[in-house]
């Protein structure tokens, strides 16, 4: 069992949900380093590590939560998850609970190393679901850092900001992202804040689809 020093009592409780949730190891391996060690990723508030369950096979991603996070637990980012996997989106939920939250492993490049023109249109389709269902994810207007690339499928990750019957556009956070306020998409950016219509949405892919062809050549 791959240690992971998580503070004491906290390291304990993030132990004890572990087991109840029936995971059976923590495994080392991953891109990133931690403490010496091979780990699928960290962050602010949490370090995410390969794990093996008892009853479902396979490699799985345990994300458990930092002590010092800023927020009190991951039911919310669990929640959100469970909603965006009924349309397809976000790396596949199993369960979780309030430090731990075990989910598909996702492996694949950044955003940047694989953006082209047919995963931004993969990755805004996914963006328009989610305005659609008045989910917004919060920080897809972060350059992508939280989009990993998966032959060729954009998989978005980590819900835990995310928010629930607002008004903040997944689309067009995601659009200053990968172009930023290119001119000339304002007028069709416009008409989509607007209308949040089907066409409005064409238009404005067809727009980045353009300007990133333009932008390569
Ligand atoms: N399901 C997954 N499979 C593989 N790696 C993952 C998975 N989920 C997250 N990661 C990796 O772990 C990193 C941290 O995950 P995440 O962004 O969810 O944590 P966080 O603490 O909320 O981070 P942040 O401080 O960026 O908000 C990600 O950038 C990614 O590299
Ligand atoms: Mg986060």
């Amino acid at each position: 069992m791959l240690e992971i020093y998580l503070g004491k009592e906290h390291g304990e409780a993030v132990m004890e949900e572990l087991k109840i949730l029936g995971v059976t190891e923590l495994i080392e391996g991953g891109p990133t380093m931690l403490f010496g060690r091979r780990v699928l990723g960290k962050g602010q508030n949490a370090v995410v590590i390969r794990c093996r369950h008892e009853v479902v096979e396979g490699e799985w991603a345990c994300k458990l939560r930092r002590r010092d996070a800023s927020r009190p637990s991951l039911f919310w980012e669990g929640y959100i998850l469970r909603l965006v996997n009924g349309i397809g989106i976000g790396p596949r939920l199993l369960t979780f609970s309030r430090n731990v939250v075990i989910m598909e492993e996702v492996l694949g490049e950044s955003l940047n190393k694989s953006l082209n023109p047919d995963v931004a249109r993969r990755l805004l389709e996914q963006a328009r679901r989610l305005d659609v269902m008045g989910i917004s994810h919060n920080e897809l207007g972060r350059g992508g850092r939280h989009v990993v690339v998966r032959n060729g499928e954009p998989i978005i990750l980590d819900f835990e900001s995310a928010t629930i019957n607002g008004s903040r556009s997944n689309v067009l956070q995601l659009i200053n992202a990968l172009v930023g306020g290119a001119p000339e998409l304002r007028g069709a950016a416009r008409r989509y804040k607007v209308e949040r219509s089907d066409e409005a949405f064409r238009e404005l892919v067809e727009g980045v689809v353009r300007l990133m062809e333009r932008r390569v050549r």
